[in-house]
């Protein structure tokens, strides 16, 4: 049992997006999916999170980029960190400081990053000797996606199929240096809706209500299966056409759902045209685009085609700006300033 004292420590956690979508919830108050999902941890891009659990605190509480918070995310953020207190049986409080490299809520999956940082501060400052499964269980249990932001590069997250969801965790599938030559170009366009709902609630609308989601699901396992090998080989024109299909399937729930879930804007809807025209005259599949539960867009592609692609996107009416990412790494512990090595690492990536 830990003795009272302060106890705090710093955790980094890059984003993801999904190539194969999580949507749809098997035990909703764990976050447990109804399928497994695939998908890719983007570089240059992080959360920074610091955790001090400390006894004298009266309450939790939570500064985000610079701004203290009240309200849902603290309340979101304490709901989670009684997971941790449930686990060490003891009741301290903790201060949460939270910084995004990136705008959040900006389509840029900050949830995925935010809880997988503060997952693993939290593990950290507790002294949790865990590996990276059981992290990415707690992680989960934040939010869905945060599960894959544990590892870095293409990564799995096993649906599971026990009836407590202890089995549903994410596993690396490739690396990083697997594919180097792997961009995503984000494009995030103007005026993109503060998502309203929040994915959790909308997803288990689409279970209710849309006359597709049971398709879908059959055919996800397949998909699965065909883009992990197309990943395998780097096989970029087998690759690229399943992302789109899966995203169009992924769309097709939302908008089938009641009411309809409509992420979109005209400028994402111009990007997807874009994608499918530049396809079309280069003969080939060099790019293709997804989305989650937002109106930016992510478009694939490989390193030689990037810059171009990049400006042709960007000079599209209503998208504000582009960033070409590579595959990116997994959590990371920073030691506090002044030490030798400021970033610790665990688990290889
Ligand atoms: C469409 O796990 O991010 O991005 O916790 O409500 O934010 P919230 O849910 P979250 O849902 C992700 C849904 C998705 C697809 C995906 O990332 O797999």
């Amino acid at each position: 049992m830990l003795a009272p004292g302060r106890y705090s420590a710093t955790c980094e956690a890059s984003p993801n997006i999904a190539l194969v979508k999580y949507w749809g919830q098997r035990i909703p108050e764990y976050n447990v999916p109804y399928n497994s999902s695939l998908s890719l941890t983007l570089d240059g891009l992080a959360t920074r999170t610091r955790v001090a659990f400390d006894p004298d605190l009266p309450a939790d509480t939570l500064e985000l980029n610079g701004t203290p918070v009240d309200g849902g995310p603290r309340e979101d953020v304490s709901r989670f960190l009684d997971l941790f207190r449930e686990r060490i049986r003891r009741p301290w409080h903790a201060e949460v400081v939270s910084r995004n490299n990136f705008p959040t809520a900006s389509g840029m999956a900050s949830s995925a990053s935010g809880f997988a940082a503060l997952a693993g501060a939290a593990m950290g400052a507790l002294g949790l000797h865990w590996g990276p499964r059981n992290l990415s269980r707690y992680a989960r249990r934040g939010s869905g996606s945060a599960a894959r932001s544990i590892y870095g590069g293409f990564v799995l997250w096993r649906a599971g199929h026990r009836w407590d969801g202890t089995d549903s965790y994410a596993v690396p599938f490739r690396g990083p240096e697997h594919w180097p030559e792997f961009r995503d170009i984000a494009c995030l366009v103007d005026a993109a809706p503060v998502k309203s709902v929040r994915s959790q609630e909308a997803m288990q609308r689409s279970v209710a209500t849309s006359p597709v989601f049971e398709r879908r699901q059959n055919q996800l396992r397949r998909r699965l299966m065909r883009m992990r090998s197309a990943i395998d080989r780097r096989d970029a024109g087998s690759l690229f056409p399943l992302i789109m299909e899966e995203c169009d399937s992924f769309r097709e729930v939302c908008e089938t759902t009641d009411p309809p879930l409509d992420y979109l804007t005209a400028a994402s809807r111009a990007i997807l045209d874009e994608v499918r025209s530049i396809n079309r005259d280069e003969g080939r599949p060099v790019a293709a685009y997804t989305h989650d539960a937002g109106a930016h867009v992510h478009v694939f592609t490989t390193a030689p085609h990037a810059p171009a692609l990049a400006r042709r996107l960007g000079a599209l009416p209503g998208v504000r700006e582009t960033r070409i990412l590579r595959p990116g790494p997994g959590v990371r512990w920073i030691r506090p300033a002044g030490s030798k090595d400021p970033t610790v690492k665990l688990w290889g990536r």
